[in-house]
């Protein structure tokens, strides 16, 4: 069944306890949590504190997304917080494997992350070493943008390549989009606008997650 991982990006930040809750309540698999350093992409958003208050108040896995050029800086500070997967941008070259290494060596899932534009070749030569790859469907660094559809393939050729991870998609995902990245080999969903403007968030995760059986 396809994971359904709200976005906190699109959540209530004077509210985010009660917004996660909620999540939670309408039977969400994962919280993504957004981090953003207004210098890989230019917007500022949450912090290692965030993760480590979140993983007071859910036991939910914490999906976290390192939207920065210097992750190696504090990549502990998000292990010790009680991360569940950590995410890193393929953009930030070759860091990446000994970062992939420093994650999974403290029993959390590595994940890389690629930016619409950017090859899958850029992380063939990793993949044995990530747990998840998250293919961006929008420019990373703001909610509420529409999905673009040439990544569909980029997902389908990632499954093509027998690729056995978690396949994560982030952006502009949609009640009606959802399907066709289903059946090109999505296993887990990132939502963040689609899901906390929605007025009923356990319906609309009833219907996602039925969407999702078909696959
Ligand atoms: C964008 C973030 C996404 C975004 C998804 O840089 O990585 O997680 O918040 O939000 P929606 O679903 O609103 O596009
Ligand atoms: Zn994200």
């Amino acid at each position: 069944m396809i994971k359904i991982a709200p976005s906190i990006l699109a959540a209530d930040p004077l509210n985010l306890e009660r917004d996660v809750k909620s999540a939670e309540k309408a039977g969400c698999d994962w919280i993504h949590v957004d981090i953003m350093d207004a210098h890989f992409v230019p917007n500022l958003a949450y912090s290692a504190d965030t993760v480590v208050r979140l993983r007071k108040i859910t036991d939910l896995p914490l999906d976290v997304h390192l939207m920065m050029d210097n992750p190696e800086v504090m990549i502990e500070s998000f292990l010790d917080a009680g991360a569940s997967c950590v995410t890193i941008h393929a953009e930030i070259g070759n860091k990446v494997p000994d970062l992939l290494d420093r994650i999974r060596n403290r029993g959390c899932m590595a994940g890389i992350a690629l930016k619409p534009g950017s090859p899958l070749e850029m992380i063939s030569g990793w993949l044995d070493s990530t747990d998840l790859v998250l293919m961006m469907t929008v420019e990373p660094g703001f909610g509420g943008q529409k999905l673009d559809t040439r990544v569909i393939g980029k997902i389908r050729s990632l499954k093509e390549l027998g690729y056995h991870g978690e396949i994560e998609a982030d952006g502009g995902i949609t009640e009606e989009n959802l399907g066709t990245l289903a059946e090109n080999g999505l296993t887990v969903a990132v939502m963040g606008t689609a899901l906390f403007r929605n007025e009923n968030m356990e319906e609309c995760i009833r219907r996602l997650h039925g969407i999702g059986l078909n696959y």
